[in-house]
């Protein structure tokens, strides 16, 4: 099996699967919908008290094993493989709407780099998303192919450093502009009254799995890949520190811009694509801020894209035996088809499910409810059902972390993870 060239790309991967369009587009907008700052609080809760410590145990699952997502549940019996297979569905449904949002990323980009304005619902409704989805679909296929070391190491290695320049330097910008302090404030005050909402808890524990991409076994398979002497409770902090600090730099460049702008904050969905296109529009040089922040934008998403299409590679190669290409080619097939709807859903053919539109509906389904109850799979297999001591055999920590970290990851997380499943099944 191929290993992490050096530690260094592993924490770099891992990075690039948490950083993303959840960081970019979706925190800001969550933060906006669910009133500014108060949100915060339960976010860093749910970030360092559930996130973080099933990261963990997913790295030592990953390394103590060293086996694809579906052969680790196969670790508790071989029926508990179907449970891993189902984990790769829920995160290929969430990858065929994932990619036809860094699409759109990637068309923004053309029409910024070209200058030319191109309204949101003109675009979509259009057949053109269909086509980026499919370079989407294709370049992210295309890397994976490449393998470990070939392909994703080398694009991380690019992609993040890129990236964390460019989101630096929007900032140092933003900074200066007068809708700085009122954005702050917006973003960062807190209105207390908002905690009493569960759907705001929910809301924000929800955000803080996909944010990490933790839960999903992404990191199972990527800690397959770990060198036996790194640590890693020291890189799951590093990987925390950067997604969230990758997460505060978009919220902060975002609300100055709107502010200065006098634009809508709870915008929602169209946050990144009407309402920031319209600040560069009036801004002095804005084209070059606007092909900025969808180049950050498109990097960000396709190193999580990567990390999504992986597993699900990993886990195809390991069970059925089939080449790395061959395992890459099926799931490209299987994205198109996927993925398609969505990439149609807001086109003038009007998709709708329910009433909904699919892509909504995907966000909505796989993208929230089925997280939560992956990881609630997760959990539960690997601290309940198989009962070698891999947390700590993998993780070197003070006899107290230990303690604390397996309290955690027994009882705390798969109890906070049942209620908010129950709580978002009940209020379907
Ligand atoms: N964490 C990624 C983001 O913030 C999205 C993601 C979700 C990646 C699930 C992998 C798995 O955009």
């Amino acid at each position: 099996m191929e290993r992490w060239s050096s530690r260094l790309v592993f924490v770099l991967a891992a990075i690039g699967s948490a950083v993303g369009i959840g960081n970019i587009w979706r925190f800001p907008m969550v933060v906006g919908q669910n009133g500014g700052g108060a949100y915060l609080i339960p976010y860093f809760l749910a970030v360092v008290c559930l996130a973080v410590p099933l990261m963990i145990l997913e790295m030592a699952v990953g390394r103590h094993w060293r086996r694809n997502l579906v052969a680790s549940f196969g670790r508790a019996g071989k029926r508990f493989e179907i449970v891993g297979w189902l984990i790769c569905l829920i995160v290929l449904l969430i990858l065929s709407y994932y990619l036809v949002i860094m699409g759109w990323t990637l068309a923004y980009l053309l029409f910024s780099l070209l200058g030319s304005t191109v309204t949101f619902s003109s675009f979509t409704s259009s057949l053109e998303p269909l086509a980026y989805f499919l370079i989407s679909v294709l370049a992210t296929g295309l890397i994976v192919s490449l393998g470990v070391n070939m392909g994703i190491e080398r694009i991380v290695s690019i992609m993040i450093p890129f990236a964390f320049l460019i989101l630096v330097a929007l900032v140092l910008f933003c900074v200066s502009l007068p809708g700085f302090h009122p954005g702050m404030d917006f973003f960062i005050q807190p209105d207390y009254s908002m905690l009493r909402r569960p759907d705001v808890w929910s809301a924000a524990i929800g955000q803080a799995f996909f944010s990490l991409s933790v839960g999903m076994g992404i990191l199972i398979t990527y800690g397959a890949h770990l060198e036996d002497d790194m640590d890693i409770p020291q890189s799951a902090l590093i990987i925390t520190f950067s997604d969230l600090l990758a997460a505060m730099l978009a919220g902060i460049a975002i609300f100055s811009l709107v502010f200065t702008f006098g634009l809508e904050p709870a915008a929602g969905a169209e946050l990144a694509f009407t309402t920031l296109p319209r600040a560069f529009e009036l801004m002095p040089y804005g084209q070059i801020f606007s092909v900025a922040f969808f180049a950050l934008l498109f990097s960000a998403a396709l190193t999580s894209s990567i990390s999504m299409m992986e597993m699900n590679v990993a886990a195809i190669m390991g069970q059925t035996k089939s080449s790395r290409k061959r395992a890459s080619i099926l799931l490209m097939i299987l994205l198109v088809a996927l993925g398609t709807p969505s990439a149609l859903s807001y086109s003038s053919l009007d998709l709708r499910f329910f009433g909904s539109r699919i892509l909504d509906l995907m966000d909505v389904s796989v993208g929230t409810i089925g997280l939560p109850i992956a990881a609630l799979l997760v959990a539960i297999t690997f601290r309940w059902l198989i009962d070698d001591d891999v947390l700590a055999g993998q993780v070197h920590l003070s006899e107290r972390w230990l303690r604390t970290l397996s309290i955690l990851t027994k009882y705390v997380i798969p109890a906070a993870l049942l209620l908010i499943t129950a709580a978002m099944i009940m209020e379907l």
